[in-house]
């Protein structure tokens, strides 16, 4: 087998972006899961600078971590943390975000810029696919464009024009429009339009129709320059709009108030009694389905409903269905009936005493919450 280092093993692909291929793989002798990304040849090599930059950046919450890096029939390759899922892909399901939702992301990415920024190097190419979940934490990925902007001295890059324009046409400051050198600013500009973008599905300059990639370049840069923050922000609460004016209004070089970002989003927070507790919108629902895995696999190994032929005593039965009636219609759905195979674990070769009738009824409740969860997970789904 032609390992990775004599140790990593390509599993599947999850993702091809602009300038590599990543994959989940596995580090065999550890059999514990990994991301892979290799390098495309035919692209700039900018894997070199993201290693560069992830170790400089490792041990930050947020920032995935680093396992190994090198070359493999002539790529480069940098084996990291296996995170779940970019917002990208999240956007695409669910079209936007809650605002809960949005300002635990917001307060998240905020503290995990301060890192970056604090250790010297900006991202300049943050969008919703270089943004990561992964238990209950955000994390930020793709550090292929990202730049150290001061010295060992912390002295400062000199402010330059006519600079090539850098990240994604959509998300990317004004600064990078205009030629400008990017600082720690135009890192948090992008944020706030990526906010914007989760919070209404949609960017005042999106859809704008442009012969080639330059002229729609120049065409949302002009967009972006004339449109005001309250433009921007318009149906949105004030805060995102005074956080852009802030971000706005600091010159090149000056640092970013994070704490006053943050602090800001926090009472936003708070006003609306949001509990930050990391349940995203999406959090529910993989809840849901890692429960319904669970209840198919335990349903093909042994289905409830043999189990309850083979108790043969109908008395208990009946009791049951006597004290909570509609038992009988959970009972008709296959998925219900398997969980109550996984909640209550009855064994065939025991009669059911008054015990084991309890311990039915109080796993009940359980049943039924599952069962609206369910239903719920259904009618989600149908409404897609
Ligand atoms: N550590 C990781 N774990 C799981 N998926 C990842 C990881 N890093 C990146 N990805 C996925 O791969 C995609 C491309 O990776 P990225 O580093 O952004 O490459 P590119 O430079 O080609 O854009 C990301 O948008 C994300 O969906
Ligand atoms: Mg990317």
């Amino acid at each position: 087998m032609n390992y990775i280092n004599n140790q990593y093993q390509l599993i599947k692909k999850l993702s091809a972006g602009s300038y590599g291929i990543v994959y989940e793989g596995e580090n065999i002798p550890t059999k514990t899961s990994v991301a892979i990304k290799i390098e495309k040849k035919d692209k700039p090599q900018t894997l070199e600078r993201e290693v560069s930059s992830l170790s400089r950046l490792s041990k930050i919450a947020g920032i995935p971590q680093i396992y190994w890096n090198g070359t493999h029939n002539g790529q480069n390759v940098l084996v990291m943390q296996l995170l779940s899922k970019d917002l990208g892909c999240y956007l695409k399901e669910y079209r936007k975000f809650t605002l809960k939702t949005v300002l635990m992301i917001a307060d998240q990415l905020i503290q995990i810029l301060r890192n970056v920024h604090q250790k010297s190097i900006l991202h300049r190419d943050l969008k919703p696919e270089n943004l990561m979940y992964h238990q209950r934490q955000i994390y930020i990925v793709d550090f292929g464009i990202s730049k150290i902007y001061r010295d060992s001295t912390q002295k400062h890059i000199p402010f330059r024009e006519g600079r090539p324009f850098v990240g994604t046409t959509r998300y990317a400051p004004i600064a990078a429009h205009k030629g400008h050198e990017l600082s720690r600013k135009d890192d948090l500009e992008t944020l706030i339009y990526i906010l914007v973008l989760f919070l209404k599905g949609v960017l005042p300059w999106q859809h704008q129709l442009s012969q080639n990639n330059k002229e729609r370049q120049k065409l949302i840069g002009e967009k972006k320059i004339k449109l005001s923050s309250t433009e921007i922000c318009q149906d949105l609460p004030i805060e995102f709009q005074k956080a852009l004016d802030h971000i706005k209004s600091l010159g090149f070089s000056v640092e970013p108030d994070y704490d006053y970002l943050i602090n800001l989003f926090r009472k936003l927070g708070q006003r609306h009694g949001f509990e930050y507790d990391n349940l995203f919108d999406w959090c529910k629902e993989e809840e849901v389905i890692a429960q319904a895995k669970i209840m198919q696999q335990s349903e093909k190994m042994q289905p409830f409903s043999v189990k309850c032929q083979s108790l043969q005593i109908p008395s208990t039965l009946e009791c049951f269905e006597k004290k909570q009636s509609s038992i009988s219609n959970i009972l008709q759905n296959p998925m219900q009936i398997s969980q109550s195979a996984v909640i209550v674990e009855i064994n065939s070769d025991t009669n059911l005493s008054d015990d084991s009738t309890n311990y039915l009824y109080n796993n009940y409740q359980q049943l039924e919450n599952f069962s609206n969860l369910y239903k719920n997970h259904l009618l989600i789904m149908k409404d897609k």
